[in-house]
C-alpha cells in the first residue's frame, strides 16, 4: 500500500510534459492533459509515491494514496485504460459518472456501490461538457498500467456536502467574465474542501467558504494525532485572510508553494501541480478569491 510522506517543505512535484497545453486552441486530448495535470491534480491522489513523496511519473494515475478515516478506508484506484486493474472496460458514460456523481458502473469491481467523498464528484459536477470529454479523451490516451488497489472499506453512508457553485453550474457564456472563469477553476480545483470551515467530517461552504482551520493528517493513510497541516483562510479578510498580499504573492503561493513570509508551504495542497497552470488562469483564480467574503 502506498503512503504519502507529508515531508516539511513543498513536495516537488513531477509533472508529465505535455501537461501545458494551450486551453483555446488545443485539442480535446490536450485541454484534458491540461486540467488533469493542472488545476484537477488527480495524480495527487492517482499517483503513486516514491519514498521521498515524489510521484513516480512512468507509473502516473495507476493507484496512488491510501486515506484511513473515521468515515472509510479508500485507496485511490487505478485511472489508466488497463481493462483489468483500471478503468480500461468502462464507457465514456461510466466514467463520467464516478466523475460528476461518485457512482461505479453496475459491473466489475464493487459494482454499483458509491465512491467514498474523497473523490470529489460534489466539486466535478460543475464541469462543463466539453472539459468532461476532453477528460475522458485524456485519460483514454494514457498508458494503460496493471496495479490493483485494495478495496475500501465504508464505516458510515457515503455523504458529499453540496458546494453551492457546483449546484449552481457554470455555463461557457459565462466564463467570459473573469471572476467566474476562476470560480469554475476553483470550483473544479476542489480548492474550498479543503480550505472552508470543518467541523466533525461537515464542511460548510456557505458561512464558512474559505474561512479555512481543516486540519490535515502529517501521513495519509494513519490517523495522525498531530496534524501535519492546517489549511489557512484564504477569503479577503486583509488580516486573517489574503485580502492584503499582492497578486504576485498568491499566485507563488498557489504555484511554488511559498507562503508570504517566504516559508515553504506543506502538503497536501498540490504546489507541483498548480505550477504549470497558464498565467491566464492564474490570474482570474486570483480575482475570484479577492471577492470571497472576508
Ligand atoms: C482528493 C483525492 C482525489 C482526487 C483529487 C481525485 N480522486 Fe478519483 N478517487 C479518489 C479515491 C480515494 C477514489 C476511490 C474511492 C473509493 O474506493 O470509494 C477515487 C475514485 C475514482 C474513480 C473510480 C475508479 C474505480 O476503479 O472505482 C475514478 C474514475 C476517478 N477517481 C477519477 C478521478 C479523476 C479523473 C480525477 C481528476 C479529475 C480524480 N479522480 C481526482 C481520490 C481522488
Ligand atoms: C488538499 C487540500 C488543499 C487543496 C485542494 C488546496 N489547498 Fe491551498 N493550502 C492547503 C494547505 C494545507 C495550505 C497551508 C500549508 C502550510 O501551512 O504549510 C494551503 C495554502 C494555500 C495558500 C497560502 C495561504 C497562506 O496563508 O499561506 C493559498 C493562497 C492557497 N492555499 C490557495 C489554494 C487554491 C487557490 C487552491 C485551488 C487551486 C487550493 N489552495 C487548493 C490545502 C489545500
Amino acid at each position: 500500500m502506498l503512503r504519502a510522506s507529508i515531508v516539511g517543505c513543498a513536495l516537488l512535484l513531477g509533472i508529465p510534459s505535455g501537461a501545458k497545453a494551450a486551453e483555446r486552441t488545443g485539442s480535446p486530448t490536450e485541454r484534458g492533459a491540461y486540467l488533469v495535470n493542472t488545476i484537477m491534480a488527480c495524480g495527487n491522489c492517482h499517483t503513486p509515491r516514491d519514498a521521498d513523496g515524489k510521484p513516480v511519473a512512468e507509473r502516473a494515475l495507476s493507484g496512488g494514496l491510501a486515506f484511513n478515516t473515521p468515515a472509510f478506508v479508500a485507496t485511490a484506484p487505478n485511472i489508466t485504460p488497463d481493462k483489468d486493474t483500471g478503468i480500461g472496460s468502462w464507457s465514456d458514460a461510466e466514467i463520467k459518472r464516478a466523475l460528476v456523481q461518485g457512482s461505479r458502473p453496475d459491473h466489475g469491481r464493487l459494482a454499483g456501490v458509491q465512491l467514498a467523498a474523497i473523490m470529489p464528484a460534489n466539486f466535478y459536477k460543475a464541469l462543463l461538457p466539453d472539459d468532461l470529454d476532453a477528460i475522458i479523451a485524456y485519460l483514454r490516451s494514457v498508458k494503460p498500467i496493471r496495479n490493483e488497489v485494495p478495496d475500501p472499506v465504508y464505516k458510515v453512508p457515503v455523504k458529499r456536502d453540496p458546494y453551492p457553485d457546483a449546484d449552481a453550474g457554470f455555463s461557457k457564456a459565462m466564463l467570459a467574465d473573469p471572476v467566474r472563469r476562476g470560480a469554475y477553476l476553483v470550483t473544479i480545483g476542489h480548492c474550498m474542501e479543503c480550505h472552508s470551515a470543518w467541523s466533525r467530517g461537515v464542511s460548510d461552504f456557505k458561512a464558512g467558504l474559505g474561512r479555512g482551520g481543516r486540519a490535515f493528517p502529517l501521513r495519509e493513510g494513519t490517523p495522525d494525532a498531530a496534524p501535519g497541516s492546517i489549511a489557512p483562510n484564504i477569503t479577503s479578510h486583509p488580516t486573517a485572510g489574503i485580502g492584503a498580499w499582492t497578486d504576485a504573492e498568491i499566485s507563488r503561493a498557489i504555484t511554488q508553494g511559498v507562503g508570504r513570509d517566504g516559508r515553504m508551504l506543506k502538503a497536501p495542497m498540490a504546489y507541483g501541480y498548480y505550477a504549470a497552470l497558464e498565467a491566464a488562469d492564474l490570474a482570474d483564480i486570483v480575482a475570484y478569491l479577492r471577492t470571497v467574503p472576508p
